[in-house]
């Protein structure tokens, strides 16, 4: 295993690449199982999920290779409808692939995942998707079984929006008999993007970017070349960089649109940003204001940046309230941040932090992508050396995180534990 070890107070500056969205590549991967072909992805990012997902498709039967970026995925000779339970354990997001086996071999068998760092995460919502559309479900052994002969439009209503169930409801919709509506659907870009994905291999979605997505069902699906959108969790990561250590950061191929909320609270900490065509650049000023943060579904604030916002805050000028209202057990950095002398108490779903705190290196453990995010933010302002260990978590999200804060000026570098 490998651990980080960053040594704090370094100014950051210069511009920094963006990666492709994670969460927008791993449920296009898990599409391209829906119709047999030759596909190309470009703007991969090289991360752990990202490879999990590739050996996902190589269980089921498809070819994949990567290289500088682009995978290409044959999925012709797909023949094993299964997800197993040592890969969905490891990522919740090999989930993805109930839809499209479903639509494509009439039956699928894919594991629970069971729990996560921050709580049980529940897939009910996908299972009661899949019935809606007339497939037959049942557990056996830890794994949902699913039967459809022919899956039939049906008007689908989340309880609440959730982006995983919207997304394997749409897969496994678009080859569906009639058309299928979902209600309270999720408007995440991440979503847009693979109906996006969808329509260009042939389906007929409509309402992308809205909360009730209309899919008329299509005979055929066809293979095609497709560019994943960028990365805003990372976007956001890095300005956040930027605001803690920073004398003026550029983050490069991004949709600044799809960072508006994260760009106007870091305006109201007393930031300058502006935005250039797929640019943002920060100036970080010597003061920064608390502000309070509740997460919520797009185009709120993310619960994926909830982590990183909170180290901000240990460094704002007073004390600010966190609150996550997705997943109300996410605080799981909290105590690494108290490791480091941040000053944060919890209570309920949310997070009080009072600033600012001078913070002093220590080790630390990462126990999931985005709170590991937030220990490297904690460290760049760190006295000293911060060691960050179980970083397999940052791999699962971040690609080459190190070599990229380096670039900017941060002293941090990867060593065996
Ligand atoms: C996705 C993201 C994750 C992000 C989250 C919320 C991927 C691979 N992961 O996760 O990074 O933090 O969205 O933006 O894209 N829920 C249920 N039953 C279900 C499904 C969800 O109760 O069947 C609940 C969840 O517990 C949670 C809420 O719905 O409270 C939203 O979760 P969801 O949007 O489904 O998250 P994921 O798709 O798993």
């Amino acid at each position: 295993m490998d651990r980080l070890v960053v040594l704090g107070e370094r100014q950051l500056s210069g511009s920094v690449e963006i990666g492709g969205a994670k969460n927008a590549v791993l449920p296009v991967i898990a599409a391209t199982v829906l119709a047999p072909g030759r596909y190309r992805i470009k703007r991969v990012p090289d991360l752990r999920d990202t490879r999990t997902m590739m050996k996902l498709l190589s269980i089921i039967g498809a070819e994949s290779t990567y290289e500088n970026g682009e995978m290409e995925i044959d999925t012709a000779n797909c023949r094993n409808p299964e997800a197993p339970y040592e890969l969905v354990k490891t990522m919740r997001a090999s989930f993805y692939v109930l839809g499209p086996l479903l639509s494509r071999f009439g039956h699928a068998r894919v594991s629970l995942p069971g729990g996560c760092a921050w709580g049980p995460r529940p897939v009910d919502f996908h299972v009661s998707a899949m019935e809606s559309l007339g497939a037959e479900i049942s557990l056996d052994g830890g794994y949902v079984v699913a039967k459809a002969k022919r899956l039939k439009g049906n008007t689908i209503s989340f309880d609440v929006p959730s982006v995983g169930a919207t997304g394997n409801a749409v897969m496994a919709a678009v080859r569906a008999e009639g058309e299928t509506v979902i209600k309270n659907a999720a408007r995440e870009p991440e979503i847009v993007c693979l109906c996006e994905f969808l329509n260009k291999m042939g389906a007929s979605i409509s309402g992308m970017g809205t909360s009730k997505l209309s899919i008329e069902g299509v005979k055929e699906l066809r293979s095609v070349d497709f560019e994943v959108i960028p990365d805003r969790i990372e976007a956001a990561t890095m300005l956040i960089a930027g605001a803690l250590a920073g004398k003026e950061i550029t983050v490069i191929r991004v949709n600044p649109e799809h960072l508006g909320v994260v760009l106007d609270m870091l305006r109201e900490a007393g930031n300058s940003v502006t935005v250039s065509g797929d640019s943002v650049t920060i100036k970080r000023e010597n003061f920064t204001n608390p502000v309070s943060v509740r997460t919520a579904v797009y185009p709120g604030f993310p619960t994926d940046v909830q982590a990183q916002w909170m180290v901000l805050m240990t460094q704002a000028d007073g004390t600010s309230a966190i609150t996550d209202t997705i997943y109300h057990d996410r605080f799981t950095h909290v105590g690494e941040l108290v490791r480091l002398g941040a000053k944060i108490s919890l209570s309920g779903n949310t997070a009080k932090v009072t600033g600012r705190r001078k913070l002093l290196g220590a080790p630390v453990m990462s126990t999931d992508i985005r709170g590991s995010a937030s220990l490297i933010l904690a460290a760049l302002v760190a006295k000293g050396r911060t060691e960050i260990s179980r970083v397999y978590h940052i791999d699962r999200g971040y690609e080459g995180i190190e070599k990229k804060l380096k670039n900017l000026g941060a002293e941090i570098w990867r060593e065996a534990e």
